[in-house]
C-alpha cells in the first residue's frame, strides 16, 4: 500500500492556503487510499524566534483542527513530532549525507534568512538545517507521496537526493519519495499582496483567512481582496495574479475550475461575492466540529497519545537499520 507522509508547522493559526493547499486532500483523499502518516511538526517551530507557550498553544490547535478538518484517526495516523525520537536521531545522521551547499540553496532558506537580517537578528542554526529534519521526518516512514502545497517541493526534492545518496553509499535503507501537489490552489496567495503566498508565519493581515475566522471576517477579507486594473474577469496569474487568485480559490472551493469561472463572472464585484461565500461554506463544517473538539481536549490527547505509539512503531526499524548501515555499532 502507499505511504503517505505529511506534515504542518504550529509556528501561526492555520489558513485558507494550509486547507485548500494540503489539509483537505489528507481528509478527503489521502487517508481512504494510503496507509498515511500526518504530523505536528513541532520541532520545526523552534527553527525560528518563538515563544514556548505559543508552540504548545499552536500545536494542540493544529492536531484539533487536522481532525476537524476530517482526519479519521481510525483511518490514519496523526501524532506530534517531538513524541517521536526517531525524527531527530535520523535527521543527525542525513546531515552527514546533506552539503553545507545544499542547504544555502534552499529557496524557503534565502527567503527567511534575507527576512531575518533585516530585522538585525541572527539566525539559529536549525533554520540552516530545517530541510534535513524535514527529509527525516519523511524517510524515517518509507514515505511514497509526500502531498504538500507548491512551496515544499524543493525540500521534497531535497529528501529524494539525500535518499538515493544514501542507498548508493551505504546500501539500500529508504523509499525514494516524491511531492504531490494539488491541481488546483498548489499556491494561495496573500489577498492583499497576491505576489506573496498566503502564509501563517507572515504578520497577521488583512489578506489572510484564517481557518478560525468568523463567517463575517472571511467575507470582509474576501471583499477587500486586491483586483487587478483590467476590469474583465479573466484568469492569468501573470498578468491578474489577484484576480487569479480568487477564482482558484472558489475553484478550489466550489469543485469548479479556474478559466471556466473567469468566463462566468462579468465584474469583480461578483466574482468577490461568490468567492466570499464558497469560502465561508467550506470553513462551516471544521469550525463547527473545531468547537466540539475543544469541549474534550482528553479526546485529542488520546488520539496524539496513540498516532505517536503506532508512528514509533514504523519509524524505529528504519532509523535503526539507518544506524547499523552508516557504520554505527549496534547497542544490543
Ligand atoms: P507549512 O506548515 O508551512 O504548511 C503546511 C502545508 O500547507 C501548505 N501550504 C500552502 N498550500 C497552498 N497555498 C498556500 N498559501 C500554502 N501555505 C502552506 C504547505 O505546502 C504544506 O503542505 N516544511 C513544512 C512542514 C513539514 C513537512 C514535513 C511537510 C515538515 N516536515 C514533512 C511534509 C513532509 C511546512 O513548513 O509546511
Amino acid at each position: 500500500m502507499t505511504r503517505v507522509f505529511s506534515g504542518i508547522k504550529p509556528t501561526g493559526h492555520l489558513t485558507l492556503g494550509n486547507y485548500l493547499g494540503a489539509m483537505r486532500r489528507w481528509a478527503e483523499v489521502d487517508q481512504y487510499r494510503a496507509d498515511a502518516l500526518f504530523c505536528v511538526v513541532d520541532l520545526h517551530a523552534l527553527t525560528v524566534d518563538h515563544d514556548p507557550a505559543r508552540v504548545r498553544r499552536l500545536s494542540r490547535q493544529a492536531a484539533t483542527l487536522l481532525l476537524a478538518s476530517g482526519l479519521d484517526p481510525e483511518r490514519c495516523t496523526l501524532f506530534v513530532q517531538s513524541h517521536v525520537d526517531e525524527h531527530a536521531r535520523l535527521s543527525y545522521l542525513l546531515e552527514c549525507v546533506a552539503t553545507d551547499g545544499e542547504m544555502r540553496r534552499m529557496i524557503q532558506y534565502k527567503e527567511k534568512a534575507a527576512r531575518e537580517q533585516r530585522r538585525g537578528g541572527s539566525l539559529r542554526l536549525s533554520l540552516l538545517t530545517y530541510p534535513v529534519l524535514m527529509a527525516a521526518d519523511i524517510l524515517a516512514y518509507r514515505t511514497d507521496e509526500v502531498p504538500v502545497g507548491d512551496d515544499q517541493t524543493q525540500h521534497v526534492e531535497l529528501a529524494r537526493d539525500l535518499a538515493v545518496r544514501f542507498n548508493h553509499r551505504y546500501g539500500h535503507t529508504f523509499t525514494v519519495p516524491r511531492a504531490t501537489p494539488p491541481a488546483v490552489a498548489a499556491r494561495v496567495m496573500n489577498l492583499q499582496d497576491p505576489a506573496s503566498k498566503m502564509g501563517k508565519s507572515e504578520d497577521v493581515g488583512p489578506g489572510i483567512v484564517y481557518l478560525l475566522d468568523e463567517p463575517d471576517v472571511v467575507r470582509r477579507k474576501v471583499m477587500r481582496a486586491v483586483t487587478d486594473s483590467g476590469r474583465e474577469v479573466v484568469y492569468d496569474r501573470e498578468s491578474r495574479p489577484g484576480v487569479a487568485n480568487l477564482l482558484e480559490i472558489l475553484a478550489a472551493c466550489s469543485g469548479g475550475n479556474p478559466e471556466e469561472l473567469a468566463g462566468v463572472y462579468e465584474s469583480y464585484g461578483a466574482l468577490k461575492k461568490d468567492t466570499a461565500e464558497a469560502v465561508v461554506e467550506v470553513l462551516r463544517p471544521v469550525q463547527q466540529r473545531h468547537r466540539e473538539l475543544c469541549a474534550d481536549p482528553g479526546y485529542v490527547e488520546g488520539v496524539l497519545r496513540e498516532g505517536a505509539r503506532r508512528a514509533r512503531e514504523m519509524a524505529r526499524p528504519v532509523v535503526d537499520a539507518a544506524y547499523r548501515a552508516i557504520g554505527l555499532l549496534p547497542s544490543n
